[in-house]
């Protein structure tokens, strides 16, 4: 059983990534710590408690940064609407937030379990995870590992070049890849074939009750949003996949690759910039040569969608049996 604590600004994908780890029986979901994101502190922290409440998941909750480290606020209101969950009904908390800020939360978590046992997930702009780094340093090596929704390696959606969660918080983003610790990136390039698709909303119609419907509201009305703004067919569940792959690793094939996130591009603030190991001739872009230390970071490549969608269906329909 992999213990995790979820980093989140939910967020549609988000809440159903909370689904998956709560629903899963490899997962220990030891706590899920909010950062503002797609909407407000606030927003996002109460959403995050609705999803607990409609799948009757009663983990610790931590609110975490309202700001990026050094940028002002933005918010994803055209995807995730003025809620940041616009579309099911969120129904009040069922319990009290942990008083805990996010970063501390995550700080004491780790350090209370033995080395080597805890995953970090997070799947908002990663804010708290380096406010916690540098709370805590000895965080870094204690985690199992960080598995990251962020970045691609082809194209952006919030720039051409940047993804939302490395573009909100860049500074924050560059200090989670530059640790030494073992990191996975989930970019677009994996996400956006993490597709809800007509089957897989299908099967989890047929398990029937509210968190089937709850998860259908979400992608009801972040399917509208996908369509309008990037002309998809069906919306990707991104932040759901870093949950998949530490419950089953074969859900997602990787490359290993050394990432930066660049801060001061005019036209590519916030991009990651990938370059993997089969391309070790290269030097960084300020001159410096790469080290074979640097290709340590496992990018996420291919997915299994049927593999996924199983998981997914499976997680549902256990909080739904409970
Ligand atoms: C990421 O941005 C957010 O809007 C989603 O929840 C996901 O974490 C995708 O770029
Ligand atoms: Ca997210």
């Amino acid at each position: 059983v992999q213990k995790i604590i979820l980093d989140c600004d939910p967020g549609h994908d988000d809440a159903i990534a909370i689904l998956l780890a709560a629903g899963n029986p490899d997962i220990e979901l030891l706590g899920i710590t909010t950062v503002a994101g797609n909407q407000t502190i606030e927003k996002v922290t109460r959403n995050a408690l609705a999803v607990c409440a409609v799948a009757g998941i009663t983990v610790p909750v931590a609110r975490g940064a309202s700001v990026p480290l050094v940028e002002p606020q933005m918010v994803a209101e055209d995807i995730h609407g003025e809620t940041g969950l616009d579309g099911p009904y969120l129904p009040p908390p069922a319990f009290d937030l942990d008083a805990r800020h996010a970063a501390q939360f995550i700080v004491d978590t780790v350090m209370a379990h033995e080395p080597h046992t805890v995953s970090i997930v997070p799947v908002g702009p990663f804010t708290n995870i380096a406010l916690a780094m540098r709370l805590e340093p000895r965080i870094i090596e204690r985690v199992q590992s960080v598995v990251v929704m962020g970045g691609a390696y082809t194209r952006g959606n919030a720039t051409p070049g940047a993804e939302f969660n490395i573009y909100v918080d860049p500074e924050a983003a560059e200090a989670v890849f530059r640790a030494d610790w073992d990191v996975t990136m989930v970019g677009l390039d994996l996400t956006h074939q993490a597709l809800a698709s007509a089957e897989l909303q299908d099967r989890v119609r047929a398990v029937g009750g509210p968190i089937s419907e709850f998860a259908l509201a979400v992608w009801d009305f972040v399917g509208s949003t996908y369509k309008r703004q990037y002309e998809f067919d069906h919306p990707p569940i991104h932040d759901a996949c870093c949950v998949a792959a530490l419950i089953d690793p074969a859900v997602f094939t990787t490359a290993t690759a050394d990432v930066r996130v660049e801060l001061r591009g005019e036209w590519t603030r916030g991009t990651t910039v990938v370059n993997f190991a089969d391309t070790p001739g290269m030097h960084h872009s300020n001159g410096s040569a790469l080290g074979q230390t640097d290709f340590r970071t496992h990018i996420a490549m291919r997915l299994d969608h049927e593999r996924f969608s199983d998981l997914i269906v499976d997680s549902i329909a256990r909080l739904t049996a409970v």
